[in-house]
């Protein structure tokens, strides 16, 4: 039986882009399909229209939080909305200057320029990335030592839009070039509820509102998960030849997974073990990790935001511990 584990949930680039084929389908492309975050879209909505009353380019975006709520998704429906081009990228993937260069020259004037995981960008790259920002111009260095020479290019009027998982590792000149900054929450029940009633139609199936709320129940606030969940629940549906995914095969299929009431999975219980092994002491990330032999990234990333949102732990600054509630969920 497949366990949802890190395998599952990890936010390296290849998977990342992986995953991002496979989810495709059921990416919502237009702006009135993409459910919650409304403060987000309420401003952003504003943003738009005044910047294409102006005719201009919009402002530099960072999106930041957790893997999974939205980020890469709302950047293409935005392009949408701007009627531009957008071009998608990841930091891991911009290694030298040429790299960035070769992206940005082929800009045209109001195109969206995406960079993924933009926290993991050198520094070197970043400095590049400063005045094309800015002055929308290129600094590119040419050769070395006294021989050395700036070139720099005109730029069009671009949009920066990058996304992060970690907008404490940005550095604060990268942060503050940017005109917005959002920060992605995570969803309610009734909004993943119905972001899996839009996607379950385009997987050309039906499930009950009892079952769509159930999964939601168990998803960590995450459409990402939501969906994934959704598709194992729909191959439990499928071998029994049920029309519409009901609750009896939801939760058998969830239980099956090792998905619990609260959305923990096997990796929220072997982080739970740990930290019950500290008898109610803080315990620090390094020690966390090293008990789990998971690494520090994915413990900060895919594991603690949800539990940290939602009360199961506390960050003190002596390390993580273990609420009352979490002690109440058992
Ligand atoms: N607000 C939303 N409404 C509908 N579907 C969403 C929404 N946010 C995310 N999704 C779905 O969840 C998946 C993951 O979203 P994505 O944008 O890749 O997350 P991120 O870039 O933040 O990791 C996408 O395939 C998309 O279908
Ligand atoms: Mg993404």
């Amino acid at each position: 039986m497949e366990k949802i584990s890190l395998d599952t949930r990890i936010s390296n680039v290849e998977k990342i882009k992986f995953e991002e084929r496979e989810e495709n389908v059921l990416r919502p492309s237009i702006w009135e399909d993409y459910v919650g975050q409304e403060q987000i879209k309420k401003n952003l909505d504003v943003f738009i229209r005044a910047s294409k009353k102006r005719g201009e380019a919009l402002d530099h975006i960072l999106f930041f939080g957790p893997p999974g709520l939205g980020k890469t998704t709302l950047s293409y429906i935005i392009a949408s909305k701007m009627e531009t081009n957008i071009r998608v990228t990841a930091a891991p993937l911009i290694e030298k200057s040429g790299d960035l260069a070769a992206i940005m020259t082929n800009l045209s004037e109001g195109d969206i320029l995406f960079i993924d995981e933009i926290h993991r960008l050198s520094p070197a790259i970043e400095e590049i990335l400063y005045p094309a920002m800015e002055d929308f111009r290129l600094d590119i260095i040419i050769g070395s030592g006294p021989a050395a020479q700036t070139i720099k290019i005109d730029l069009p009027r671009f949009t920066l839009i990058g996304a992060t998982t970690r907008a404490g590792m940005l550095s604060n000149p990268l942060r503050d070039r940017f005109g917005m900054n959002f920060r992605m929450e995570f969803y309610t029940k009734e909004e993943l509820a119905l972001i899996l009633q839009k996607a379950i139609l385009k997987l050309g199936k039906r499930i009950s509102n009892e079952s769509a709320y159930e999964i939601a129940k168990r998803s960590r606030g995450t459409p990402r998960i939501a969906l994934r969940l959704l598709k194992r629940v729909r191959d439990f549906s499928e071998i029994n030849d049920e029309e519409e995914i009901g609750i009896e095969t939801t939760k058998y299929a969830l239980n099956e997974l090792g998905i619990n009431d609260f959305g923990f999975d096997t990796l929220d219980l072997r982080y739970f073990e740990v930290l019950k092994n500290a008898k109610g002491k803080p315990m620090g990330l390094s020690t966390i990790s090293a008990a789990m032999s998971e690494d520090e990234m994915t413990i900060e990333e895919a594991i603690e935001p949800f539990l940290l949102a939602n009360g199961f732990i506390e960050k003190t600054a002596k390390g993580r511990i273990l609420t009352h509630k979490f002690f109440n969920s058992l």
